[in-house]
């Protein structure tokens, strides 16, 4: 990076519940069929949580998870940022139940509101922190809780059949290695087609009061996603965000040993892989068992590679995403 110190990841962690929910058992809530949901997304099967599971509780595994690799307890965390579109109240930010359930005492927590690309841009938020010098050790988790927020209906079915529960998270820590550290991060938004991937409501766009029963009827609160759209932006976006990262740090395609993508479609990572010559095993799926977990995608996508052993020390990995707002970002980092 062009400013402050280096800053690593010093433990990774995922969580996602232990309910299986298959394509058949959703073509019983609407017409759709496992044949479709395979062919235009790839996805197989996800996981939905239970009734007394919160995004907090999903969080908080994925986040000890982290913090036992780094050796760390939640005493010694100096900042906590999450980032969700699954609000676990109105207010205050989910950030706010985790930083107490970490044990965190009175350090600093805040919630990133970006979506799919909610992850990227809080892992710069941390990463900025730390390289900065105020803080040494920054925890970051994405999360989500979608099978609450989607509509199990055939109204509801573009955007219903793709997403799953799920959390990741990374613990940021000042640098220990020669090389090792946040190439580069970019980010962007496009404020312009937030209403081609968004939920209406509640808000406090409404007047006189954020949520009638007439919206409700409506399915104001459901999802609502120009499929289409969406896929066109971000198979455009998500190879010219990786290229301006590697410009920036002045690294080839080669150069990188391992490319995450956020996990929306298959055909949209094969698409950006292709476009961008990425040899396959140098890339990770998992949307086929888990769906779109937005912010938690990458993260989950990243501890699996760690666990599994694809991702080693040393290795140059690029994380990529695309999602509502519009938002896309990528960070290069040497692990
Ligand atoms: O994570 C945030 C970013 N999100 C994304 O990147 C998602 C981007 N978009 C996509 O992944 C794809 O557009 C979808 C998977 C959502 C849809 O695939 P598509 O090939 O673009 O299909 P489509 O939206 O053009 O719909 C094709 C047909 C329509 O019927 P008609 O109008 O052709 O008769 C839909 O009504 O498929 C219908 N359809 C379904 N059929 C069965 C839509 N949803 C379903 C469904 N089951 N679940």
């Amino acid at each position: 990076m062009k400013y402050g110190r280096a800053v690593k990841i010093s433990g990774t962690g995922m969580y996602v519940p232990p309910r299986v929910v298959t394509n058949d058992e959703l073509a019983k809530l609407m017409d759709t069929s496992d044949e479709w949901i395979q062919q235009r997304s790839g996805i197989k099967e996800r996981r939905y949580v239970d009734d007394d599971t919160s995004p907090t509780d999903l969080a908080e595994k994925a986040c000890l998870a982290a913090m036992e690799k780094a050796g760390v307890t939640g005493a010694d965390i100096d900042l906590l940022v999450v980032a969700t579109l699954s609000p676990e109240h109105f207010f205050p930010g989910n950030s706010a139940f985790l930083q107490e359930r970490l044990g965190m005492g009175t350090a600093p927590a805040m919630d990133v509101r970006c979506q799919c690309t909610g992850f990227l841009y809080a892992l710069n938020v941390g990463e900025l922190f730390v390289s900065s010098g105020q803080y040494e050790r920054v925890l970051v988790v994405g999360v989500e809780i979608h099978s609450r927020g989607v509509e199990f209906a055939t109204r509801g079915r573009d955007v219903a059949v793709l997403f799953g529960d799920g959390a990741g998270a990374v613990l940021l820590e000042p640098a220990t290695e020669e090389n090792q550290g946040f190439l580069s991060m970019r980010l962007h938004a496009q404020g312009k087609h937030a209403d081609k991937l968004w939920v209406d409501a509640p808000g406090m766009a409404h007047a006189p009061t954020m949520i009638t029963n007439d919206m409700l009827e409506e399915g104001m609160q459901f999802p609502k996603m120009d499929g289409r759209f969406v896929f066109k932006n971000a198979v455009t976006r998500m190879p010219e965000v990786i290229r301006e990262g590697l410009a920036e740090s002045n690294v080839s395609i080669d150069d990188v040993d391992f490319f995450l993508f956020h996990q929306a479609n298959m055909r949209i990572n094969e698409f950006v892989g292709s476009q961008l010559k990425v040899p396959p095993e140098k890339t990770y799926n998992n949307i086929q068992k888990y769906g779109n977990s937005s912010a938690a995608s990458i993260p989950i996508c990243l501890a699996e590679c760690v666990d599994s052993g694809k991702i080693k020390r040393g290795d140059l990995v690029a994380m990529t995403g695309f999602g509502s707002g519009f938002t896309w970002g990528t960070a290069l980092v040497r692990f």
